[in-house]
């Protein structure tokens, strides 16, 4: 399968799952066959900010590639910041708008996004 230049082997991809993909779970699927996988949602806050355990989230084991990095935030020239910064360390940055967790829609981010398709387009279009 093909996303964007990144090629994977199969379409079978690790969903990202916060609290329970870190990597060494990931690379054990990996090593059962995983086309893809993907890192647990990490703060574009935290990132920005340069929070040491938000950038511990993005450890990545050698046998991960592919591999994507999710991030989750609603300002869209922080979340430009954050992908222009982790670039480098990941073949794909995957946008977060799904998470229902109260802590994470009351900021506006998450599931939240999905109520501002102006501001989706803003991100995807800055963070590009
Ligand atoms: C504990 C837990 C944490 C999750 N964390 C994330 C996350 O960080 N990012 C994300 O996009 N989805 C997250 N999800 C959603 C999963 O990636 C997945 O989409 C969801 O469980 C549905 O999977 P299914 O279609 O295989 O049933 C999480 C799900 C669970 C159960």
């Amino acid at each position: 399968m093909k996303i964007g230049n990144v090629e994977t082997n199969n379409a079978v991809f690790l969903a990202p799952m916060a609290g329970i993909t870190d990597v060494t779970y990931r690379s054990i699927c990996k090593e059962f066959g995983a086309g893809l996988t993907v890192s647990e949602m990490v703060s574009a806050k935290g990132l920005f900010y340069h929070d040491e355990k938000t950038s511990q989230l993005m450890k990545k084991a050698p046998n991960e590639t592919p591999f994507a990095i999710q991030i989750f935030g609603s300002d869209s020239d922080m979340m430009a910041n954050v992908a222009e910064s982790i670039s480098e360390q990941a073949d794909l940055i995957d946008i977060n708008m799904g998470c229902p967790a109260p802590k994470v829609v009351k900021n506006e981010d998450g599931s939240r996004l999905m109520l501002h398709p102006d501001l989706i387009d803003e991100i995807t279009r800055k963070s590009g």
